[in-house]
């Protein structure tokens, strides 16, 4: 495709004429594209093309869309890289690409869409009061329309069983790379237990226990997330290594394990509540023993991890007080606590693990 090339004019004179708008276009619309793929999650679209190619009129048939938007919704997905299409109109057969089918079928385990569909259900509506989170500091989420405050956000959330299955889905979608990861690659040699302190479903442990024949694990969250985590292990036939407990970490002291981890825990909480953590799974630690934080560490210089900054962003419209963070806020913070060494690694696209040894 050719690029238009501005020449704008100041004074008379030609200036930069190496400057295009693209990039601004491009992320300025980038609700126009983001929603056109939401809108196919929700449809199942992947999901029903992965039986095999349909032609338009079948697609129109399952999915329920207008005549009128039926070839532009599905051709944008062509362009935009989403869907495969041979012939035009009529004679079209629509199929998906190796990675649509790969990622966004419900029925294959890789599938990544939980995160997009909370997406698409919370977050874009959410976000829609992006300007009045970024002048008022306030969350914009359940939590501005609850009637009572627990001073726990993820209760609001709780109230809701689908959506509280949607959030553990989306949390899994989000971390699983990173969490593959971090069972294969970090050293367990010297240890045998773990805790995931606010484990969610339980799939950090479900890679550790894959990956480490050795480790036992206790994937450790609020008292409704219980039953989802055990069906979760249960259904993995790990039950026998990874144990699922119930528990608040702000009230109760964490299990005593060789190895803490924290995966986007600590970016839900303020400065204060973070350090409370960290001394959690501080004084659950034995000397010698890791904590380990696994989130979209930002960048020292906050210039380059664009993920991690959107995601603190996230916490300011999802959280009252919560924000991320970057390697050398989390060194600080885990010197204070007492620990005595800290490592970085890195593990999946944005996502890495801070480390720190007591
Ligand atoms: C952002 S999710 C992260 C889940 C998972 N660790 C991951 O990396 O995908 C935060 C988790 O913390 C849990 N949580 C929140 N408050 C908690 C508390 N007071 N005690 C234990 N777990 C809590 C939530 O239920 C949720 O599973």
């Amino acid at each position: 495709m050719e690029t238009t090339t501005l020449q704008p004019k100041t004074n008379g004179k030609q200036t930069a004429p190496h400057l295009t708008p693209e990039h601004i276009m491009q992320i300025g619309m980038g609700f126009w594209a983001s929603k056109t793929l939401l809108a196919a999650i929700k449809f199942d679209l992947f999901t029903i093309l992965a039986g095999g190619k349909l032609t338009g009129g079948e697609i129109k048939n399952k999915i329920g869309l207008h005549a009128r938007s039926l070839y532009d919704f599905l051709d944008t997905l062509v362009a935009l890289g989403f869907l495969r299409r041979e012939g035009l109109y009529e004679t079209a057969e629509y199929s998906n690409t190796p990675e649509t089918d790969f990622f966004l079928d419900k029925n294959k385990p890789a599938y990544i869409g939980g995160i997009l569909e909370m997406g698409n259900n919370r977050l874009y509506k959410y976000w829609g009061d992006l300007e009045e989170a970024l002048t008022t500091g306030q969350p914009q989420n359940e939590i501005k329309y609850a009637t009572s405050d627990t001073g726990n956000p993820f209760d609001e959330l709780y109230k809701d069983p689908a959506k509280l299955r949607e959030f553990l889905n989306a949390m899994t979608g989000v971390q699983m790379g990173a969490f593959m990861s971090f069972a294969k690659q970090f050293d367990f040699s010297n240890y045998k237990t773990l805790t995931d302190a606010g484990g969610s479903i339980g799939a950090l442990s479900m890679q550790v226990a894959l990956n480490q024949p050795h480790m036992h694990c206790t994937s450790f969250d609020l008292a409704p997330v219980k039953p989802l985590a055990e069906d979760f292990i249960n259904k993995h036939h790990l039950s026998d290594r990874v144990e699922v407990k119930a528990g608040d970490f702000f009230k109760e002291a964490l299990p005593k394990s060789d190895v803490i981890v924290m995966g986007n825990i600590l970016h839900d909480w303020d400065e204060k509540e973070k350090l409370q953590l960290m001394k959690q799974a501080y004084d659950a630690l034995p000397e010698g023993g890791a904590f380990v934080c696994i989130e979209s560490v930002i960048d020292n210089e906050r210039s380059k991890n664009a993920f991690g900054l959107m995601m603190s962003l996230n916490m300011l419209v999802e959280t009252k007080g919560g924000f991320d963070f970057t390697f050398n806020d989390f060194d600080d913070w885990a010197h204070k606590t007492g620990f005595k060494t800290t490592e970085w690694l890195p593990l999946a696209g944005p996502t890495s693990a801070a480390i720190a040894y007591k």
